[in-house]
């Protein structure tokens, strides 16, 4: 089938990348012309594993193109998919103004019967906003559907080709049967396609998102609570994840959750409760629980240097928002630095990705080491805010050998507390005794 995709932010390329992949003649549109040029030359524009290898793949084969013309993206495709952004606002609504300015367009140019399907994140109502945007312009007939995307950065491939589900949120039967069509490869493998009403699929999307951040949030406060009472979380989280009614997924404790999504789209949905005049108050706690959890190791540090911060070495592993992505939006590693730098500590840092983004973003006011070891060199504490496979198995001899004494301070609980006793660290971690 030919298929449009309008926004090539890393849904909208895997989407693309992935629908070509199964047969389909996808066209994918931009409007920076820079990035269209470089996605022409094979280059992807974003660090996803397994996305460059089909990338280059579908290119080759002549099934993915770009264009940064939205007519001729409207002229390819029956289906268009958005995958537009819709960022955060100053007061934590979704700004909707990418997606109603395509929809806009959509309206001017359309000239036969298209399916606009949604698969940005957004508020209850966004499809009858993008539905009677587009009819100012036009009598053409055309459907618009909900269709909200569930990939996790770092595994958005195989979450597009494996999905546990597919929603499909429209009353169209015109609209249903094709998008039963081309999802057919992946339904095919046993993932529920679940059709409903479009309010209830663009809310499903949020409330995903708002359980899990709920989840996190929870352990996080349990962590915290067993730090008073001398328990050790990752036995709780085990004991009560043991239960199938609650499960053990989601369910690390940690310096708090960041990334693209959660942390916009708990604020969008306690927003969107506002407007209704009803107050999520649980939702309400969770971004306040959250801001303080991304710098829970701030007061440890603290203590443990007597508040004397000045002049003293700091080494950080990890400044992605989470591992396998240079992502570092909402990172915590970026409140844990501004932190450390307001009380004077020297940063030195080490991410086998992110490290540009955060170049870009702080320039010299902290500093990046070459490899993990060598950013140990003289430091007088290890603080690790991301957990990459690689720094969960170090050789912790020569990081003592570098580190001027061996502390770690670990907001992802990486280490065995035996181990770390054994290996003569000083250890503190979240939500489990300190080893000293
Ligand atoms: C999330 C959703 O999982 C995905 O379905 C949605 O479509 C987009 O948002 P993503 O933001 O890529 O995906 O990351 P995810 O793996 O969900 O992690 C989000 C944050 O939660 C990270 O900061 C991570 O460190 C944190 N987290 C996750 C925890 O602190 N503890 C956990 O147990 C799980």
């Amino acid at each position: 089938m030919k298929i449009t995709v309008i926004g090539t932010g890393y849904v909208g390329l895997v989407t693309g990348t992935c629908l070509a992949e199964t047969g389909n003649d996808v066209l994918c549109v931009d409007i920076n012309e820079e990035k269209v040029n470089l996605m022409k030359k094979g280059k992807v524009p974003i660090y996803e594993p397994q996305l460059e290898v089909l990338f280059a793949k579908n290119i080759k084969s002549g099934r993915l193109n770009f264009t940064t013309s939205i007519k001729e993206g409207l002229d390819h495709g029956t289906i268009i998919f958005l995958a537009l952004p819709t960022p955060e606002d100053e007061d934590g609504a979704a700004d909707l103004s990418y997606v109603l300015g395509v929809a806009e367009d959509i309206g001017k140019m359309i000239t036969d019967y298209k399916v606009i399907v949604g698969k940005s994140t957004v508020p209850v109502g966004t499809a009858d906003l993008v539905r009677k945007t587009i009819s100012k312009h036009t009598d053409q007939e055309f459907d618009v559907v909900s269709n909200p995307e569930f990939l996790r950065e770092g595994y958005a491939v195989g979450d597009f080709l494996k999905p546990e589900r597919i929603i499909i949120g429209t009353d169209s039967e015109r609209a249903i049967q094709l998008l039963k069509k081309i999802y057919k490869p992946y339904t095919q493998m046993g993932s529920r396609l679940l059709i409903m009403d479009e309010k209830s699929s663009e809310l499903t999307k949020y409330a995903s998102n708002s359980f899990l951040a709920t989840k996190i949030t929870f352990i996080n406060e349990v962590a915290n609570f067993c730090e008073r009472v001398g328990a050790d979380v990752d036995m709780v989280r085990i004991g009560m994840g043991a239960d199938s009614r609650i499960g053990n997924r989601f369910l690390f404790p940690g310096i708090g959750y960041g990334g693209s999504c959660f942390p916009k789209d708990v604020k969008a949905l306690h927003k969107s409760g506002k407007e209704e005049h009803y107050n999520f108050k649980l939702l309400e706690a969770v971004i306040d629980v959250n801001r303080s959890q991304k710098v829970a190791l701030v007061p440890k540090i603290m203590d443990y240097f007597g508040g004397a911060l000045k002049g003293k070495k700091i080494a950080i592993w990890g400044l992605a928002f989470k591992p396998e992505t240079d992502d570092i939006r909402e990172a915590s590693s970026l409140d844990m630095i501004r932190d450390l730098l307001k009380l004077g500590a020297d940063i030195v840092s080490y991410d086998p990705e992110a490290m540009p983004n955060v170049k870009r973003k702080l320039g010299n006011k902290i500093s990046f080491a070459k490899d993990m070891y060598t950013a140990l060199e003289d430091a007088e504490a290890l603080v690790i805010c991301t957990e990459w496979s690689i720094f969960k198995l170090p050789d912790f001899k020569r990081m003592k050998k570098q580190l001027k004494t061996p502390v770690i301070f670990d907001g992802r609980n990486l280490y065995d507390l035996q181990e770390m006793k054994s290996e003569g660290f000083y250890y503190s971690s979240i939500g489990r005794p300190v080893i000293h």
